[in-house]
C-alpha cells in the first residue's frame, strides 16, 4: 500500500499568507499541516508517499525534503495545471505502480484512524473504499448514495442532494483506477473529478465501498476552519513559541511563532507565524498574522501578510 497526498493547491482561500507559505506547510499548532496527513498514512503502514505539487514544488521539496525526516520515503510528482482531483492523481501512476493506494486530500485533518478503513479496504478485496462522513450540509460536497455497505451513486455538489454522506477527502483505490481515468470529461466547472473516476468503477461494476468516519474531521483551507482546526488541537490553551515577545492578554486558543513580537490589548483565537512583527493598538481576534503588521484600531477575522502592503 502507498500514499498519494494532493498538495497542488494555490491555497486561494488564505491570500495573502499563501503567497509566502505555502498552504500544505502552513503551520497548524506547531507543526507543518502536511504532516498531520503524514502521521495518518503512517498509522496505516504505508511508508511510500507520493506528493503531488503545483506551483508550490520548490518550497515544498526544500521543507519536506526525502520524508526521512517523518520517517517515510517521499517522491514528487508535478501537476502542471488544476485541472481537478482525477487529473492530479493521474501523474501519481508511476510511482504508484501496481500497488493499492491511499488518496489523502492535502488540507484534510482527521481526528481518528485511517487504518480500520485500510485494512477493511485490504479484507474485502474491493477496487475502491471511500471515506464518508454524514454531514448538515451536503451541497458542498461530493455526495454518496449507499446501499447496504456499498456505494451505488455519487454527485459532486449536488443543489438538491440525496443522502447526507459527503465525501470526507480520503479514497482507497486498487489498480482498476487506471483503467477509467483516461474516458473521464471535465466536469460543468471544467475539471476531471475524482468522484466521476468513481462513478466509472461503479458503472463498470465494481465493487465501491463506503467507509463511514465518526471521528472529526476537518478541512483547513480557509481562514474559519484553519483557526477551528488550531482551536481543537490547543483546546482552549496557546502555544507561545521561543524567543516571542508578547504584551497583552493571550488567549483562548493562540499560537505565537517562534521569534515573533506582538503587541496589542488582547489576542484570542489567531495564529501569528515565526518572526512576525505586530502592533495593534486593540485586540486582535481571529485573525492569520505575518509579516509586519501595525494597526490602529481593533484586527478582527482577517489575513494579513504585512510584507506584502
Ligand atoms: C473535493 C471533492 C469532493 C469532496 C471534498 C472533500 O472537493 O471534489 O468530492 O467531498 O473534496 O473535502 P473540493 O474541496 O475540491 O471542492
Amino acid at each position: 500500500m502507498k500514499g498519494v497526498v494532493l498538495a497542488a493547491g494555490k491555497g486561494t482561500r488564505l491570500y495573502p499568507i499563501t503567497k509566502v507559505v505555502a498552504k500544505p506547510l502552513l503551520p497548524i499548532a506547531n507543526r507543518m499541516t502536511l504532516e498531520y496527513a503524514f502521521d495518518r498514512l503512517k498509522e496505516c503502514g504505508i511508508s511510500e508517499v507520493c506528493v503531488v505539487v503545483g506551483e508550490n514544488e520548490e518550497q515544498l521539496r526544500r521543507a519536506l525534503g526525502d520524508g526521512s525526516a517523518f520517517g517515510l520515503r517521499l517522491d514528487y510528482v508535478r501537476q502542471p495545471e488544476a485541472k481537478g482531483l482525477a487529473h492530479a492523481v493521474g501523474f501519481a501512476k508511476d510511482f504508484v505502480g501496481g500497488d493499492d493506494f491511499v488518496l489523502y486530500l492535502g488540507d484534510a485533518m482527521y481526528g481518528d484512524s485511517l487504518k480500520p478503513h485500510v485494512d477493511r479496504f485490504k479484507e474485502s478485496g474491493c477496487a475502491n473504499l471511500n471515506l464518508v462522513k454524514p454531514v448538515d450540509d451536503p451541497r458542498r460536497f461530493g455526495v454518496a448514495n449507499v446501499d447496504g455497505e456499498r456505494i451505488v451513486k455519487l454527485v459532486e455538489k449536488p443543489q438538491n442532494p440525496e443522502s447526507n454522506l459527503a465525501m470526507a477527502g480520503m479514497y482507497v483505490f486498487g489498480p482498476q483506477i487506471w483503467d477509467v481515468l483516461p474516458g473521464l470529461q471535465p466536469s460543468a466547472r471544467g475539471e476531471y473529478e475524482i468522484t466521476d473516476a468513481i462513478q466509472a468503477l461503479i458503472d463498470r461494476g465494481e465493487t465501491v465501498l463506503a467507509g463511514v468516519y465518526k471521528g472529526t474531521w476537518f478541512d483547513t483551507g480557509t481562514l474559519d476552519s484553519f483557526l477551528e482546526t488550531t482551536a481543537h488541537l490547543l483546546q482552549g490553551g496557546n502555544l507561545i513559541g521561543e524567543g516571542s515577545v508578547v504584551t497583552g492578554d493571550v488567549g483562548p486558543n493562540v499560537v505565537i511563532g517562534p521569534g515573533a513580537q506582538v503587541a496589542c490589548s488582547s489576542i484570542s483565537d489567531s495564529v501569528v507565524f515565526p518572526g512576525a512583527r505586530v502592533d495593534v493598538a486593540g485586540k486582535i481576534h481571529g485573525c492569520l498574522l505575518s509579516g509586519e503588521v501595525r494597526v490602529s484600531s481593533d484586527l478582527e477575522s482577517v489575513i494579513r501578510q504585512g510584507d506584502q502592503e
